[in-house]
């Protein structure tokens, strides 16, 4: 396996939700301090497995979040009793926050790219039956919503969902290229690549050459940026061998005649079998041109299915979106092992599954 930094951390719940939440720059205001251990405990651990950890140090939160959590977490632990002999606070952990206090950041501008790293855990299908063992996702997003023109630039809500829902259903795309649409900053991408290697690497004696993984999206800053995270050493994706990055737009779809599109001729040389795609029906202009896509998708032999997350941030353009799309809807989505706060934490995300009878229908 090629992820450095595993991590087994058994029951210490509220330790390891301390660095999810670090890692994933949870805004202090939304952490729990923990207070079920002693000042050595929590101390040990922030020093060690926080402000030390070698990946944490090498694909760091952005300055501006760290002074937060630093400030946050030594007025935690200046108030916590503390045993005599070792009650003192070490000082690389002021010195890490004096260094940020004095750094340039502009508290007042925008907030700056960071890396995120997400915490997940692959299911026993995958050969990993150590409950306690967690696995990284590191990206580098965007902290804002919209960032040169475009929302493709940070992760969001409905790719975690979806990203639950692949790894719950890892079989369905274990051996099927899959195509996804819209893919922003890659983290849907990184997950399907590592679910494949995953099989692989468990089947060694019959290793199969790995599917593709085609990553799809309109915007070209946008897609320079998901290889750059895909491509990251720490991402096991980085030595999937079979990845590609190409400019689509939905719109090409709707052409005519259709037979000469760019789009049919993408998905004549593909042999997509998995259709994916998360938080990419928020313009009700967007929904003929992305219908339009997945039907052209389904329509080739190859093709199984197209699984889309949605996040409802407008009934009305759900609306139009199931019906001219005919879906079979599961609406009870399973759910990411993470504590977000991001901007869309807490609306629905509705999951759709589209086989070619339904698309066409
Ligand atoms: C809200 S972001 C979602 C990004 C990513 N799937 C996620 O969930 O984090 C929507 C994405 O759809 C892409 N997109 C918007 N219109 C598109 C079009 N006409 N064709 C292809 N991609 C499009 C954007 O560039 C952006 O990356």
């Amino acid at each position: 396996m090629t992820f450095t930094n595993d991590v087994c951390y058994g029951n210490n719940n509220e330790l390891l939700a301390l660095l999810k939440g670090y890692s994933a720059l949870i805004p202090p205001l939304h952490l729990k301090f923990p207070v079920q251990y002693s000042f050595t405990e929590v101390h040990t651990f922030l020093l060690h497995q926080v402000l030390l950890a070698p990946h944490l140090e090498q694909y760091p939160p952005s300055g501006r979040y760290q002074r937060s959590f630093w400030k946050w977490s030594i007025e935690h632990l200046e108030r916590m009793d503390k045993d005599e002999e070792d009650g003192e606070i070490d000082t690389r952990i002021y010195d890490r926050y004096l260094s940020l206090m004095s750094g340039s950041t502009d508290p007042s501008g925008p907030p700056p790219d960071s890396y995120m790293t997400y915490y997940w855990k692959p299911l026993s299908s995958l050969g990993c039956t150590d409950r306690s063992s967690h696995e990284t996702i590191t990206l580098l997003e965007s902290r804002t919503t919209i960032e040169s023109g475009t929302t493709g630039l940070r992760t969001w809500c409905a790719s975690f969902v979806l990203a639950s829902y692949l790894i719950a259903n890892a079989e369905t795309i274990r051996d099927q290229t899959v195509f996804e649409l819209g893919c922003g900053s890659g983290f849907l991408g990184i997950i399907v690549a590592t679910i494949q290697q995953k099989f692989n690497e468990r089947h060694e004696s019959h290793r199969q050459p790995l599917p593709a993984v085609l990553l799809t999206d309109v915007n070209a800053g946008v897609l320079s940026r998901c290889r750059d995270n895909v491509q990251l050493r720490c991402n096991q994706s980085s030595n999937h061998p079979n990845i590609t990055f190409s400019t689509l737009d939905w719109f090409d779809a709707l052409s005519l005649p259709c037979s000469e599109s760019m789009m049919t001729a993408f998905l004549s040389k593909a042999s997509v079998g998995v259709v994916i795609g998360a938080d990419i029906v928020f313009d009700p202009i967007l929904v003929p041109p992305l219908v339009a896509t997945l039907r052209l998708a389904l329509s080739f032999e190859s093709a199984r299915m197209a699984v889309v997350a949605l996040t409802v941030r407008n009934e009305q353009t759900l609306a139009y979106f199931v019906t001219e799309a005919v879906p079979h809807a599961f609406t009870s989505a399973t759910y990411f092992d993470l504590d977000t706060a991001g901007v869309d934490a807490g609306l629905d995300v509705k999951i759709f599954k589209f086989t070619l009878h339904n698309s066409a229908s």
